[in-house]
């Protein structure tokens, strides 16, 4: 059996306890239109967090052509796995997320595998009625199965975006230390606020996250945060995720930080990330029953 079917069956047969749709996950949404700010690393390395120390059941779908998730955790998935690709679930009629996931070694964590063929749904697209809104119903059973879904989604504000920024209730902004940083941030709130007026009243910015931070640079990560507040006031993460050599291994390892490095400063920097993402999304989903 295929495992895809097993993933079905496997969910089918837990939602004997529950009433389908009566377990929302919370969808999250993690975006910047730049590249290599650290928005795989933080897909990645905040879901297994989520799994391993807070029994959350979690997937990450992989929006990203690069297909950087399933690389990032190599070692955890088997080969020769049967699923749809995510760029088929997007633009065949009636579509559904969970055809397109893959179980891994960890329990109850889920990914949707890398997808080359995504740079072309982001064309094909444009030429769907209703496109922003394919993912959302794409997604809709899988919402009532997992505590929280992760969307790693490509560098740009395209068509994938933001079909995920449609389907989410948060946005996570992942911001490397770099005046670099402020190129395209009024692009990203314009369209924050054109998606959040015209598409999803519910969505909203989780937080903007510091990332790759050197501690010896001072006045440019003050200058840098100072100058965020202006646009993020009150939703910048307390967490800051430093540059930690062990973060760039784990993923080359193919394994989560946790796993690779449990005691480094990106580990425990993902750790307090994980806390503050469950204060800030804190609300009536159940644990996963034991
Ligand atoms: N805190 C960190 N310390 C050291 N290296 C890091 C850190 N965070 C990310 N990196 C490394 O930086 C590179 C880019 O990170 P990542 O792939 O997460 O960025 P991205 O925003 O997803 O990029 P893209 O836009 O290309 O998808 C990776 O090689 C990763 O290992
Ligand atoms: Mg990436």
């Amino acid at each position: 059996m295929s495992l895809t079917g097993r993933i079905k069956e496997f969910i089918t047969a837990e939602n004997a306890g529950y009433k389908l749709g009566e377990k929302k996950a919370r969808v999250i949404s993690i975006i910047s239109q730049k590249g290599g700010v650290g928005k795989t690393t933080t897909a990645v390395n905040l879901g297994t967090v989520l799994n391993k120390f807070h029994n959350k059941k979690i997937l990450i779908c992989d929006f990203d052509p690069q297909g950087h998730v399933e690389k990032s955790l190599g070692s955890l998935i088997p080969d020769g796995l049967e699923y749809t690709p995510l760029s088929k679930v997007l633009t065949k009629k009636g579509g559904n997320i969970l055809d397109a996931i893959v179980s891994t070694e960890m329990e109850n964590f889920h990914i949707t595998p890398g997808d080359k063929e995504l740079s072309e749904t982001e064309g094909l697209l444009s030429t769907k009625i209703g496109k922003e809104f394919i993912f959302q119903t794409a997604l809709s059973s899988a919402r009532t199965h997992y505590d929280y879904i992760l969307i790693d989604c490509p560098p740009a504000l395209g068509n994938l975006t933001i079909n995920s920024l449609v389907a989410s209730d948060y946005v996570l902004i992942p911001c490397e230390m770099s005046v670099l940083a402020f190129e395209g941030v009024s692009d990203l709130l314009d369209t924050l606020e054109v998606v959040n007026d015209r598409l999803n009243k519910k969505l909203k910015i989780l937080g903007l996250l510091f990332t790759r931070v050197d501690g010896r640079n001072i006045s440019m990560n003050d200058l840098i945060m100072d100058n965020m507040k202006k646009y993020f006031d009150g939703k910048i993460f307390k967490t800051q995720i430093n540059v930690n050599t062990a973060i760039n291994k784990a993923q080359l390892e193919g394994v989560p930080i946790f796993q690779f490095a449990p005691s480094s400063t990106g580990s425990q920097n993902y750790q307090a990330l994980a806390e503050e993402v469950l204060k800030r999304t804190r609300s009536k989903i159940p644990n996963t029953p034991q």
